[in-house]
């Protein structure tokens, strides 16, 4: 009988690639994937780091697996990704957590079967991080989540040092991938079946770094767009500093350009975005999403903000707050500043609760209300949606997105990956209702 894996992943949509590709490594290795953790010969455990609250949810997930280990001694337990890049994890775990077998990282993660292997031969735990690569492997098996949509890393690593994160230590120098290597792996998923292709690297807008012929983002995103079979491209994420607009003119052009950005903007204050290390002021960052709305009709914009930086004054807070009004977010995700060992910002002193939680609700507070406001330009429309499957809070209904990204649930009979025409009955705040139309 075939031995069974499960992989548990915690963290971004890179993480989430890489644990397809490490899923596509153990198929190709003649495991077969299992939602029972009890009934697994392999698990892996792909950690995030970015904030603290991933790194008790990981700790916590990790400590369930004692049990199995306990049960089941013969089961490889394994622990990758972020945090294993930063030596202070590896030692906990070797300290704590003893029942972990194999420890590998962010930038070997082809190794893995060798890895896997060669513990099964000696039952020796084993331990295998590069601190960087300049290498990127190419032809890795992939078994993806969806036939209709997949993940394509364009680029990998940060270079911009934000001064409060973690992934430039744990993701390395930025890299991009060859362009033909990406439109290759594009028309072969094209050819699959696949429509719908999310482009993924930390900063989109600055590929190129390290190619010998150099192409920007603008025209790779082209040449994605001119696959045939391919309806739709996002990419994420997009840094302010470096949205050309050669970029919004190709969006603006490419009917299958996916009209919705996300553009971190992460404080309103350019005193805190100073000492953020983001490299833009709060007047570029609104003249921009102006721009944006301006030249690409319908553009969603989404954002990422963190609430409690160090030093952050109610001043600076009334800044970001007046920020997220004048720029009329689609969707946005709050953070709360969490302070990474190894970070600029770690060195500075933290701001208390009691300053931090007030500021936080007012920011959701208000941007519920744009949210709400925003979601109302859909009622009554006809949108064009791509099933991705049974609605989550209903079975009976399907669940898919709009070009624009936005959630919608609604009736009728399709498919996952059918493309539909969607009548919105009802916009919700996070979500839209609706009932497919049948011609
Ligand atoms: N490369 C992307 C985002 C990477 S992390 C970008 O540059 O936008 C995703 C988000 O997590 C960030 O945009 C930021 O808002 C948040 N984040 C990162 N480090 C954080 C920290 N130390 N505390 C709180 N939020 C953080
Ligand atoms: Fe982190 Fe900044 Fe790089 Fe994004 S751009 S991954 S926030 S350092
Ligand atoms: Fe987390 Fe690493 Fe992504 S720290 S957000 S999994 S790059």
């Amino acid at each position: 009988m075939a031995e069974k894996y499960k992989i548990i992943t915690f963290g971004c949509q890179m993480n989430e690639n890489d644990s397809e590709k490490i899923s596509g490594m153990l198929a190709e290795m003649g495991y077969l994937e299992s939602e029972d953790t009890d009934q697994c010969d392999v698990i892996v455990i792909n950690t995030c780091s970015v904030r603290g609250n991933a790194d008790d949810k990981f700790f916590g997930a990790l400590g369930q697996l004692k049990q199995l280990k306990q049960t089941k001694p013969e089961a490889v337990i394994c622990v990758c990704g972020c945090m294993m890049q930063q030596e202070v994890f590896r030692r906990e775990i070797k300290e704590k957590y003893r029942f972990v077998d194999i420890i590998f990282g962010t930038h070997n993660i082809t190794e893995f079967p060798e890895l896997l292997n060669r513990y099964k031969a000696s039952r020796k735990k084993l331990e295998s991080v590069l601190e960087d690569t300049p290498d990127i492997p190419e032809n890795v098996p992939v078994k993806r989540a969806f036939k209709h949509k997949a993940y394509v890393s364009i680029a990998f690593g940060c270079d911009n040092f934000c001064s409060y994160c973690i992934v430039p230590y744990t993701r390395g120098r930025e890299k991009s991938r060859r362009p033909e290597d990406i439109l290759k792996e594009v028309r072969c998923l094209a050819e699959d079946g696949c429509k719908e292709i999310m482009l993924l690297g930390q900063n989109v807008n600055s590929y190129d770094k390290g190619l010998d012929d150099k192409i920007s983002f603008a025209e790779l995103l082209g040449k994605v767009s001119d696959i045939a079979g391919i309806e739709r491209v996002r990419f994420m994420t997009s840094h302010p500093k470096d949205l050309s607009d050669e970029l919004i003119d190709v969006i603006a052009e490419r009917d299958n350009i996916c009209n919705s950005i996300h553009l971190p903007v992460q404080s309103g204050s350019d005193r805190i975005l100073r000492l953020m290390n983001r490299h833009y002021t709060r007047e570029h960052y609104i003249s921009l999403v102006n721009k944006i709305r301006d030249r690409i009709p319908g553009v969603a914009i989404s954002t990422d903000i963190i609430v409690g930086f160090p030093t952050e004054t109610d001043e600076d807070f009334a800044d970001t707050l007046d920020l997220v009004r004048k720029c009329a977010y689609d969707s946005a995700f709050t953070f709360i500043f969490s302070p990474r060992t190894g970070t600029k910002a770690a060195l500075m002193e933290e701001l208390p609760d009691e300053v931090i939680k007030p500021r936080f609700q007012a920011l959701v507070d208000t941007l519920q209300e744009i949210i709400v406001s925003k979601s109302q330009i859909y009622a009554d429309t006809i949108q064009e949606v791509i099933a991705d499957g049974r609605s989550r809070s209903n079975d009976m209904m399907m669940s898919g997105r709009t070009k624009s990204n936005k959630l919608v649930n609604f009736s009728g009979d399709c498919s996952i990956g059918d493309t539909v025409n969607v009548r919105i009955t009802e916009a919700k705040p996070y979500y839209l209702l609706g009932e497919m139309l049948h011609d």
